[in-house]
């Protein structure tokens, strides 16, 4: 275990996976910033690391995923543009991000698995703990994961995992956690498999897109063998963490969103729509009239 308690200081966010089951709409245009209403997929993951106070975010691309990188780019003709025609709102949109957080890139050079790609990030994290966050989902509620996790990583110091409870006929899609509840939302790992039948799961509390690595898991990772899927997976490199720290689990407050799919992306829209009143009022005699029309 850590003998020192560090601050968490940087995020890591993988995002070099296919989009396979959003094609053709993830054919050229990176799954990540297919938008949730105003803005692309991959903001609201930034955006709620820097709320958990992270203002060092290393993104982990792939030769495809380019325009995650200008994303994040600066865009001087556009913010002049934008302030030239008193368009206050707009340039806060592009700008106001970027002066809080700087965005890194690295390549990761093939897909070799989540595991391959977080060890990508060894050299841009060093020897400090970091928030590690999946690029392809996000949450909604009034407590996210970067912070719940970062506050639980203030009380207990070691590995967190965010987690989530799943039906036993899904726990073969996710890292399944096995441990001790010692408190509240709380479990004390004890083991971790990656996509198990139901048969052999050690529960149903699954990983949930969120966590916070030690350093350690570089030299992990680096010992892991090719696992689920013919990957290099994160899950089989905890496993093997778990054998010199220990690692907890918190049950996450937030409502997970996928938006890998075109009916839990339209759903992720209609949810995040719901939470903003304006937005809202304009949405709901229109879902209101659709839903009537079809009932009748
Ligand atoms: C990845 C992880 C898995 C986790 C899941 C959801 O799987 O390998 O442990 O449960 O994300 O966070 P994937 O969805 O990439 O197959």
């Amino acid at each position: 275990m850590l003998s020192v308690r560090q601050m968490i200081h940087k995020a890591v966010i993988p995002v070099a996976g296919f989009g396979t089951r959003m094609l053709p709409a993830a054919k050229a245009v990176p799954k990540e910033m297919l938008p949730v209403l105003d803005r692309p997929t991959i903001q609201y993951v930034v955006e709620e690391a820097a709320e958990a106070g992270i203002a060092d975010v290393l993104l982990v691309t792939a030769k495809d995923k380019r325009a995650i990188e200008d994303h994040f780019d600066r865009n001087g003709e556009l913010e002049e543009r934008l302030a030239a025609k008193n368009k206050q709102a707009l340039l806060a949109s592009v700008s106001e991000l970027a002066s809080r957080v700087s965005v890194h890139s690295v390549r990761q050079a093939e897909q070799r698995g989540l595991g391959d790609a977080v060890n990508c990030a060894r050299h841009h994290v060093g020897n400090e703990p970091f928030l590690c966050l999946l690029g392809d989902t996000i949450f909604s509620g009034d407590l996210l994961p970067s912070r719940q996790l970062v506050e639980a990583y203030q009380k207990l110091g070691t590995a967190i995992i965010g987690l989530e409870e799943v039906p036993a006929e899904k726990v073969s899609r996710y890292g399944i956690v096995g441990g001790q509840m010692i408190g509240e939302g709380l479990m004390r790992l004890s083991t971790l498999v990656e996509k198990p039948s139901p048969q052999s799961a050690p529960g149903r509390l699954a990983v949930a897109a969120r966590y916070i690595l030690t350093p350690a898991i570089f030299d992990c990772l680096d010992c892991t063998q090719t696992g689920a899927g013919g990957e290099i997976q994160l899950t089989d490199a905890l496993r093997l963490l778990l054998e010199r720290e220990p690692i907890h689990g918190v049950v996450l407050r937030a409502k997970r969103h996928d938006i890998g799919n075109p009916v839990d992306w339209l759903k992720t829209n209609l949810v995040f729509a719901s939470r903003d009143p304006r937005l809202w009022e304009q949405l709901s005699p229109f879902l209101g009239d659709l839903l009537g029309r079809e009932a009748r």
